[in-house]
């Protein structure tokens, strides 16, 4: 059983210090720690997002292709399973909507049949918020974009206000990135903003053979090397730090039987880093890894068991038509 601290300080550690410095705390803490990690939340600068929307269309990465096969394929299945009426408001709430790729599938197919809805895409990148409502009044003129610029649950706070039915879309499996205990404690959060009833659609790679997962984290391009790598650059930049990339490998690791995909960063050789901001030097042994990712890879069992402590329960598994990624459709209780 996985456990959940139900009643957690609203006011954590992040929110009362300033990016860059939680960025400082979090490097010093990760890289002075036996084995050495780094947080993959700072992979995403401008351009770590401008690769990861390369990653996105690499022929490796399957999971996006999978996912939208099923935004395109099983649309109707997909609407049958939020058990809304066409004349009844609702409100479509998207947790990191990016280019909205997957979701305009859904979106047209909504708007098509007359159904009465709003779409609020979240995301904490105003650029990207400003580009797809842009596409989006192109694409779907008839559709209401309501775009919500920040964090997930301080704008799912302000959302709640409104008692109408909500479906919540977590696609893409960004929950891999969490741990086990992150994601049954996101979910959790997620229930608390809810009302009985309400969806959350939350899509997710499954547990598959290394065959296919390793390449979709080590591109033939080196995209996501660059990718894993950026982080390195954005230490530099930031907080003065002094790596040299490369003389750092990126190295991807996958036992099926865990059923985790792991990022690492290597070091090449024996070596010493110095971070200006953290006024602290780094020894690194050659062959020495830093953790710096999780891509958790998922089965019917361990939604199960991280959903056991939430108010949610599981209504519909939608596959693609390789079984390679779901979407589970839940409801909160
Ligand atoms: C965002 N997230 C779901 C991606 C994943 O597959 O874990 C991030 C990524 N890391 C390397 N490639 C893609």
């Amino acid at each position: 059983m996985i456990e959940i601290v139900k009643n957690k300080d609203k006011k954590g550690l992040t929110n009362s210090l300033n990016i860059n410095e939680t960025f400082r705390n979090d490097v010093k803490k990760g890289l002075l720690s036996n084995p050495k990690t780094l947080s993959s939340k700072y992979f995403y600068d401008k351009k770590g997002d401008a690769l990861f929307v390369e990653i996105m269309n690499l022929p490796e990465y399957y999971l996006t292709r999978s996912e939208l096969d099923i935004f395109k394929n099983k649309t109707k299945k997909l609407i049958d399973s939020f058990t809304i009426k066409a004349d009844s408001y609702f409100e479509l709430i998207e947790l990191g909507a990016g280019d909205g790729l997957k979701t305009k599938e859904l979106l047209k197919s909504l708007t098509a049949q007359n159904y009465n809805f709003e779409y609020f895409p979240i995301d904490i990148s105003s650029n990207a918020l400003g580009q797809l409502k842009q596409d989006l009044n192109t694409e779907i003129p008839n559709l209401s974009v309501k775009t919500q610029q920040g964090d997930y649950f301080e704008v799912l706070d302000s959302l709640k206000k409104s008692k109408h039915p909500k479906i919540i879309l977590f696609l893409g499996s960004n929950i891999g990135n969490m741990t086990d205990e992150q994601a049954a404690q996101f979910i959790y959060k997620l229930g608390v903003n809810l009302n009985p009833d309400d969806k959350l659609l939350l899509g997710v790679d499954l547990i598959k053979s290394k065959e296919i997962i390793l390449p979709a984290y080590d591109d033939s391009k080196g995209i996501t090397a660059a990718f894993n790598l950026n982080l390195l650059d954005r230490i530099n930049h930031e907080l003065g730090g002094d790596f040299n990339l490369n003389q750092f490998k990126h190295q991807p690791e996958y036992v099926e039987k865990e059923g985790i995909a792991k990022s690492y960063i290597v070091s090449k050789i024996n070596q010493t880093v110095t971070i200006k901001a953290i006024d602290t030097s780094f020894n690194f042994i050659k062959g020495e890894k830093i953790h710096t990712e999780i891509s958790r890879k998922y089965n019917d069992e361990l939604i199960e068991q991280i959903i056991a402590n939430t108010d949610f329960s599981i209504d519909t598994k939608i596959m693609d038509s390789k079984a390679y990624f779901a979407d589970y459709i839940l409801t909160r209780n």
